[in-house]
């Protein structure tokens, strides 16, 4: 299902068809140095992918979405909205994870930029949140380009996060 456009991008649920190019994703160190499960299997990838293919289970408008150019219809990432608890909070977290070949351009702000914008104006949502290693300085320039405070540091049993936050008052 078709989630949201931006400029150079589609974003919809994620497919079968998507494994290998997410696999290539989870698999790389680089891609996956600040997250801190690090690297993922074929068979860790395919259980996120199935998790995730019609929504988040538990919030289907929520999920992490395959990200794609709209110019050759290439899988260059994986965008979207997660639902944590933190410290008893509810929160929904802006996702972005693009391929390396591809950083630089712009793309995991604009990715971002339409996932925030998904979240505020489409969900209704009043506070988005991004979690962030505190060395991951290309993800905390992303969580700022899209409007994104730093607002405190935490910590969870994965270890410890920065938390920028953002928040949209509907009328
Ligand atoms: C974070 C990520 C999505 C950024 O993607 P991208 O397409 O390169 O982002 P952009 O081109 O929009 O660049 C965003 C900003 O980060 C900066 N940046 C990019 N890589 C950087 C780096 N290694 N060090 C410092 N700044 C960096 C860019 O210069 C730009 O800021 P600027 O406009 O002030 O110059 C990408 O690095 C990524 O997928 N990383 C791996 C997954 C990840 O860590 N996701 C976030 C988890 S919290």
């Amino acid at each position: 299902m078709h989630i949201l456009e931006t400029e150079r991008l589609i974003l919809r649920h994620l497919e079968e068809r998507d494994l290998n190019d997410l696999f290539a994703l989870y698999h790389d160190p680089t891609i996956r140095r600040y997250y801190p499960e690090g690297t993922l299997s074929l068979a860790e990838t395919r259980a996120e992918l199935n998790w995730f293919k019609q929504g988040h289970p538990q919030y289907p408008a929520l999920g992490l979405w395959a990200t794609v150019l709209k110019s050759n219809g290439a899988f260059i990432g994986r965008c979207g909205l997660l639902p944590w608890e933190l410290d008893g909070r509810a929160e929904v977290e802006v996702a972005y994870m693009i391929d390396k070949r591809l950083w630089g351009q712009g793309l995991g702000t604009e990715a971002a930029c339409g996932v925030r914008d998904y979240g505020f104006h489409t969900l209704k949502l009043t506070r988005l949140v991004c979690l962030i290693d505190a060395e991951n300085i290309a993800s905390q320039r992303v969580a700022e380009k899209i409007g994104m405070h730093f607002e405190r540091a935490g910590a969870d049993d994965k270890g410890p996060y920065l938390l920028y936050a953002q928040e949209q008052a509907h009328s």
